[in-house]
């Protein structure tokens, strides 16, 4: 089985269950300033878990492409990636527990016929803050599932979300594939799940965390799933690891072919960082490599594919012909990945280039420093115990300013000064502390990144989210039609809002379009939301962005009474302010150039 035909019987499943097609969403979360990544096919759906609308229903089944990169550090094993596909399908307030695990069982035993003994579930244990499910253990039991493979956990493992620090969550039921020796033992527990593979994922969304910590009941039930493609695939393929099945095996032979050493290990990570910076650079928001935000984190994952690669003793730069074979194989999923093919190559070759510079820039200083040591006394820096410490720290700052690999700076340190094996581990342990307390750090920083997101409805965010819409129509009229959302990310503090465009606004151009913003929220003009088809929208003349897929239904909010002489129509899903009396005049206080041809305007309500 490939991942497209597991992708197209589990879409076609759910449609003759009633469920609407909605299209993969992007990797960068609109309008959520929280995380840096669609995480979860459920992510890009929370205003409509909390009770929004959807433009398609109340039943709705996709697959989403994903980035995680909390585990990254496990990719190299059977199962870990950092890109991925999930399949899911969602009740938004329509069907419960009953529908959604009997339909579960029905695709994994009728349509994908593994056998009921082979599989396995867990439920949630129950705490205080939401009972034990033995509902949803009930319902598995009532279908053929074992006793013994049901077991109970706590939060930790069987309660999924929320995204960020709010919004909706619940207790899930992970459902595991036996692939084993032999028949599975009986005995299924928390700490006994070697050779079960977890696949797929049903979460019970009835609750939402709030900002105290509490959790409160949702306006509705929701039901939210998640299957995880590669992993499925491999478990049907019969394949003891991820990267074996067909979409990943061809670009693991393709280093195969390139690479002067063996290292399974290495190969892996380089396939899955390959995978992930394609798919970023390919996305329909065009993410290009920087030092911040999403353009960091693909910048590190191209780094860490070369470093790999060089460890492989690849000696060309390899990584455009990678992204070529993926964009041959996923496009049909994914067009953007062809509409974007040249800007994939053209970053991702510059990044090759400029890696490779850093490198030799990074071996001039790390060659200066070990003879800087060797020349101090008793060459303090290189041999005894606090020498060792500071080659450490040395490594690590090559590291942390040049990407300089450790494994380099070892092989300079040995070249010029012969380091012993023990040595040599020795600063790899004490380089591993020091990147530890530094990633501790970095993600505490992280975490506390933005509050709010798509899970904070919270009146300030609603509004501005309804500013950006009038923002965009202003800088489209200032300036012209070529400006488009690239990028929206909304607190409660301001909006900011990029698009395309070559240099800064002059203020008279900013002056105008802070008071057509400013004019119509003046008007006390409603706020209205029309559903239509994709093809009235676009010939509505309503805002979209250019390259996002769309369902064939959409939401289209406009401001005035008339739509077809609304001042704003937008292709978005909401939510929004009723009039737009209900904002405070704006004011633009920065804007920034973020790259070649692209501006970012910082705007908040004035006090
Ligand atoms: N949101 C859940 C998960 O990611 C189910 O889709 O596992």
């Amino acid at each position: 089985m490939t991942t497209h035909e597991l992708k197209e019987k589990y879409i076609k499943f759910f449609k003759d269950k009633g469920h609407i097609v909605i299209p993969s969403s992007s990797l960068v979360p609109e309008n959520d300033p929280t995380v840096l990544f669609t995480t979860a096919g459920m992510h890009p759906l929370i205003p409509f878990l909390l009770g929004e609308k959807h433009s398609s229903g109340e039943r709705l089944v996709n697959f989403q492409k994903c980035i995680r990169t909390d585990d990254i550090d496990e990719v190299g094993d059977d199962v870990h990636l950092t890109f991925f596909e999930m399949l899911g399908n969602w009740s938004l307030g329509d069907y419960w527990k009953k529908e959604s695990i009997s339909w579960s069982f029905e695709f994994l035993t009728k349509e994908l016929k593994i056998p009921v003994k082979k599989l396995a579930v867990s439920c949630f244990a129950g705490d205080s803050d939401a009972p034990r499910d033995n509902e949803t253990a009930g319902i598995w039991k009532s279908l053929g599932i074992d006793e013994k493979r049901i077991y109970f956990l706590g939060k930790k493992d069987n309660w999924w979300g929320p995204v960020g620090e709010t919004g909706p969550c619940g207790p899930d039921s992970e459902i595991f594939v036996w692939t084993g020796k032999g028949d599975p033992p009986d005995l299924v527990t928390a700490d006994n799940k070697e050779g079960w593979v977890e696949v797929w994922n049903n979460v019970f969304m009835q609750y939402e965390k709030t900002r105290d910590g509490k959790y409160i009941q949702l306006k509705q039930r929701n039901v939210d799933t998640g299957m995880g493609v590669e992993r499925t695939t491999a478990v049907l393929s019969k394949k003891s690891n991820v990267f074996d099945i067909k979409e990943l095996k061809v670009l693991a032979d393709k280093i195969r072919k390139l690479s002067k050493k063996k290292d399974e290990k290495s190969l892996r990570i380089v396939v899955d960082h390959a995978r992930a910076a394609t798919f970023i650079l390919g996305d329909q928001k065009c993410i290009a490599p920087s030092n911040s935000d999403q353009g960091y984190v693909l910048r590190r994952l191209i780094r860490r594919a070369i470093r790999y690669g060089k460890l492989l003793h690849i000696e060309k730069p390899f990584l455009v012909d990678l992204s070529k074979i993926i964009v041959k194989e996923c496009s049909t999923d994914y067009p953007e990945l062809v509409q974007n093919q040249g800007f994939i190559e053209k970053y991702l070759r510059l990044e090759e280039e400029k890696y490779d510079k850093a490198l030799v820039d990074g071996q001039v200083v790390a060659l200066k420093k070990i003879e800087k040591g060797m020349g101090s006394v008793d060459k303090k820096i290189i041999v005894g115990e606090l020498e060792v410490l500071e080659s450490a720290k040395i490594a690590f700052d090559l590291y942390q300013s040049n990407g300089y690999p450790l494994e380099m700076f070892l092989d300079d340190l040995n070249e010029k000064v012969g380091i012993s094996k023990e040595l040599s581990d020795k600063i790899c342990e004490d380089v591993s502390k020091l990147v530890t307390s530094h990633q501790t750090t970095s993600r505490a920083g992280a975490e506390k990144r933005f509050k709010g997101g798509l899970a904070d409805q919270s009146e300030l965010v609603v509004k501005y989210h309804t500013a950006t819409h009038l923002l965009v129509m202003a800088l489209r009229e200032v300036l012209g039609d070529h400006v488009k959302q690239i990028g929206s990310n909304i607190t409660s503090e301001r909006l900011r809002f990029d698009f395309p465009h070559s240099d800064k606004l002059s203020e008279e151009e900013l002056g105008k379009v802070v008071n057509l913003v400013n004019d119509v929220i003046k008007q006390n003009l409603s706020v209205s939301c029309s559903i239509m088809s994709k093809d009235d929208a676009i010939k509505s003349g309503a805002h979209y962005l250019p390259g996002e897929q769309y369902p064939d239904q959409v939401k289209v909010y406009y401001v005035g009474d008339d739509l077809n002489l609304a001042v704003s129509k937008e292709f978005c899903g909401g939510p929004h302010a009723k009039n737009t009396g209900e904002l405070k005049e704006i004011e633009v206080y920065k804007q920034e150039k973020i790259g070649e041809g692209k501006m970012r305007v910082y705007a908040r309500f004035r006090s």
